[in-house]
């Protein structure tokens, strides 16, 4: 069994619960899994060339990653190209029924592995939380804004989650199809003869 380490970036706690979730479930297959924030914890204590696969997951919030996720990508994209790996981002426009919306989320991972320089082999979007009670009162009514324009009436005194843990379940489950490869399986490139 794979030696696994699920790196994630939450700041309302949505993202940590998904990571933690994705954690338990790869130990549920049967492999070793250490779990780190890295807004909260020095990453430079952990090395992803220590495990067989690793796991990269965090919020968005207004339109990007929190800047230490792209430093920690960029700084292990070595490593990171020679293992499995799996990226997911967490955000609440996934859920809004429009494809314009759709791209740009989309886009907002594409531009993050590019500048990166590091593609993962699998990755996926899921629906995070609305959080009210550890918002201030300006991002209360923002987020409300948000819920309203994605077709949902909000209450400010209560929270809310949207997560699919079915979609979670499935994601984490084919991850560890992978690993059970160990090899990362990539496209072959063409090179010419010499
Ligand atoms: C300040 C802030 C900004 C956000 N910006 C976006 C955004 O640009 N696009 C989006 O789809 N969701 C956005 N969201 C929704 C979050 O991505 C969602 O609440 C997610 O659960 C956050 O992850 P976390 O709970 O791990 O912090 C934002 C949320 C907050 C609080």
């Amino acid at each position: 069994m794979a030696r696994v380490l699920v790196i994630y970036a939450s700041r309302y706690g949505q993202t940590e619960k998904i990571s933690n979730y994705a954690a338990e479930r790869l130990r549920h297959l049967g492999h070793t899994v250490d779990v780190w924030n890295i807004l909260e914890n020095e990453f430079s204590r952990r090395h992803v060339r220590d495990y067989d696969g690793v796991v990269m997951g965090s919020g968005i919030y207004a339109n990007r990653f929190p800047r230490p996720l792209l430093r920690i990508a960029r700084e292990q994209q070595r490593d990171l190209t020679k293992k499995q790996t799996a990226f997911f981002s967490v955000c609440m426009g996934v859920v809004e029924e429009n494809e314009q919306t759709q791209r740009d989320l989309r886009d907002i991972s594409l531009n993050f592995f590019t500048m990166a320089e590091w593609r993962p082999m699998q990755w996926g979007i899921f629906a995070g939380s609305i959080a009210y009670s550890k918002y201030n009162i300006l991002l209360k009514y923002f987020m409300r804004f948000l819920a309203a324009r994605a077709g949902y009436e909000t209450e400010l005194s209560r929270d809310y989650e949207f997560t699919n843990w079915k979609d979670v379940q499935s994601f984490v489950d084919e991850f560890s199809q992978r690993l059970h490869r160990r090899r990362p399986v990539r496209e072959s490139i063409a090179r010419p003869d010499f």
